[in-house]
């Protein structure tokens, strides 16, 4: 039997995105988002409080979104607990940055695939901003590439956040291909 269970809403899965932005001195910063969505072919729309890296995007127009990983679990937690206007996380959490090539913001080199974007669009909202990225280039490492250099998640311990019990779940296995095992309703 169904039942009602409040408001208290779940979306599952949600993503752990790292967000690195530099600030004005360009020291880097991380930050843990999990409101974030594909929202166009190259377009990425992230939710946003009020933050040191919103300050950054205010200042610089890049950014790159990183997917943690079980590797990089204990780091990517900690990256949404502290704020880098207090203190360097990326020092404190042993983190490799090195600067994108190709916008102005820090690659992570823990992380094996990052999304570097240039900001579409930040619109300021009753508590905070919704920040559209224009996907620039997205870099991978080798080791996480199919044989015909497609991303294969298979290969990267994604991590996704599981909003119903504040913990991060790893996906799981591929169970059928989209677009076509519905056809055997469809042809029936
Ligand atoms: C699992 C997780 C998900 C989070 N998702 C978001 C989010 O989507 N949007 C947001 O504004 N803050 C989110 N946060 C909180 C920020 O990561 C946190 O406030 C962080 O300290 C901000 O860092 P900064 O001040 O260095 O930018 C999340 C934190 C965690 C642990």
């Amino acid at each position: 039997m169904k039942k009602d269970i409040s408001k208290s809403l779940i979306m599952a899965p949600m993503p752990v995105l790292i967000i690195g932005t530099y600030d004005e001195n360009g020291i880097p910063n991380a930050m843990n988002a999990a409101w974030g969505v594909q929202s166009d072919y190259e377009q990425i729309t992230i939710f946003l409080g009020k933050h040191k890296t919103t300050d950054n995007l205010q200042i610089n127009n890049g950014f790159t979104v990183a997917f943690a990983t079980k590797e990089t679990m204990i780091a990517s937690d900690y990256f949404g607990m502290e704020t880098g206007a207090r203190i360097n996380k990326i020092e404190k959490a042993g983190i490799t940055a090195t600067k994108s090539k190709h916008v102005n913001a820090p690659v992570f080199e823990e992380y094996p695939v990052t999304i570097e974007c240039e900001i579409a669009d930040m619109v300021e909202e009753t508590d905070g901003y919704r920040l559209v990225g224009q996907v620039v280039n997205v870099i991978a490492d080798e080791k996480v590439l199919d044989a015909k250099g497609n991303i294969d998640l298979g290969k990267m311990n994604i991590l996704c956040y599981d909003s119903a019990s504040h913990s991060y779940r790893e996906i799981g296995n591929i169970v059928g291909q989209a677009f076509h095992a519905g056809l055997a309703i469809k042809n029936k």
